[in-house]
This record gives C-alpha cells, structure tokens and sequence, in this order.
C-alpha cells in the first residue's frame, strides 16, 4: 500500500497566477508536488464564490495527490481531515490557538471570522481519485485594500521565513492527515475535530429534501457527514446548502 504523501521539496514557485489549483491541474505538476503563488488574481472558492486576496505573500497553496478509492472512506472525510490538517498548522503558529475551530465541512475560523478556506476538486477514474487539495489561509492584510471581512493570522507585516516555516507544517500535518486516513485512524482524529469544531453546542437550522430541521451539532458520521439531534431525530446532513443558518 503506497500512501500517498506530499514532498516538500517538490514545489512550483510563482509570482502570480490566476488560481494555484488550475496551475495544479496542469500536466506541469505531478502528483506529490505542490503550488504557491505569491499573488493570485482569480482565486476560487468552493461553490460559486471567489477566494478574495488580503496581500501579496499570503498562503495560495495547491497540491495533487492521487489517492485508491477503496482506501478511503469518502471525499467529505478527507475533507475534514484536510480541514484538521490546516487547523493545527493555524494553531502551530499563534499564540492563542484556542481561539481557531474547524467549521464543517472545512472553513478554518478565528473566533467568529474566516481565516482559511479550503477547495477540493476531485478527478475520479475507475478505482482512483486525483484530487486537487487548494489552501487559502490568510496571513495578514496589506494595508491598502479594504474587506475586513475575513480574520488575518498576523498584524504584522509579511515574512517569508515565517510563511515557509508554516508552509513546511502545513504539508507536514497534510501527509499525518492522509496517513491516518490510510491506514483508518480516524476515530481519534473525529473525536479532535468534534471538539475543536465552530458548531459545538451550536443550534442549525437547514432543509434536507424540502423539510426543514433544527437542532443542535451532534458531531460527524465516519464518512464525514454532520449529525444534527433535531426533535423529530437525528438528521445527517451531507453538505451545507444555502439555507444552512447558525441560530
Ligand atoms: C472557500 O472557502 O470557499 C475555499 C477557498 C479556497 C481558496 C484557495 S487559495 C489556493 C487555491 N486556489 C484557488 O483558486 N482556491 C484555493
């Protein structure tokens, strides 16, 4: 069994590009190699939305990795390990990482705002998966641009030894996650990012086939669904729809 594992020396640095995970899809990078950019000027985020750069030198990382299906349990686990992977490099790096939690299926927050998101696409053929792993994780803010809507890591200005160092801890704990995966130690791994999750005692309301549900985070399946404990039962939702609402 051959796990699948980023190398950190295998890197394609860039000074712009559109999006680190359509450079990813190239033939140009081979499976277990990796993108930065230090500008991104068409970044994508999940659905319809659009990545929205803070400053050049902000995290803009891509990599692809080939995975066999029947080692994984679904896509929407690997998701949140992906998720769990880059909470704990966030955390590596403050000096208060209680205040970061994964918001399922994979937004990373500081407090109440996003400061890491996270873009999966997944290219199945017969028994294998190429999968596109795309991490926005936003350092600082430069000064001179406006949206304060997401959270920064740093007040301070951008350091690039401090970013390869992170950059170094992010493949790191992206290898232990794909690792765990593979050889199906997930329960301890669920367990973490249930208590470190954004929903924790959080009430949700959301429609699954045209019903509408309430209730509170009930924790993940192992194939990474949420469990919400609603009156009528327990509901497990797959994905959040546009009418996923925190109360
Ligand atoms: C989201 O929160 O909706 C996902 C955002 C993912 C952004 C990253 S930045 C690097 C990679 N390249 C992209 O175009 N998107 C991802």
């Amino acid at each position: 069994m051959k796990i699948p594992y980023i190398e950190y020396n295998q890197s394609h640095r860039l000074i712009e590009v559109d999006s680190t995970n359509n450079f990813c899809k190239t033939a140009n990078v081979k499976h277990g190699e990796w993108v930065i950019s230090e500008k991104q000027t068409n970044g994508r985020g999940r659905g319809d939305n659009k990545w929205d750069s803070l400053g050049i030198g902000n995290i803009f990382f891509s990599s692809k990795v080939l995975l066999e299906i029947d080692k994984i349990p679904s896509l929407p686990l690997v998701s949140l390990f992906i998720g769990s992977a880059t909470l704990r490099t966030i955390r590596n790096f403050s000096n208060n990482p209680e205040e970061f939690s994964l918001k399922w299926p994979n937004d990373v927050y500081k407090s109440q705002k996003k400061i890491a998101g996270i873009l999966l696409e997944a290219n199945t053929q017969s028994d294998l998966v190429e999968l596109i792993i795309g991490i926005g994780i936003n350092l600082y803010q430069d000064q001179k641009i406006e949206k304060r809507e997401y959270a920064v890591l740093y007040e301070t200005e951008y350091d690039f030894l401090l970013k390869e160092k992170i950059l170094q801890n992010l493949i790191e704990n992206l290898n232990v996650s794909m690792q765990k995966i593979y050889l199906k130690n997930l329960s301890e791994e669920l367990l973490w990012i249930e208590s470190n999750s954004f929903l924790k005692d959080k009430l949700i309301q959301t429609k699954v086939n045209g019903i509408l549900h309430t209730g509170r985070f009930a924790g993940f399946t192992i194939d990474g669904f949420l469990l919400l404990n609603t009156e009528s039962g327990i509901v497990t939702l797959m994905d959040t729809g546009s009418d996923f609402k925190i109360k």
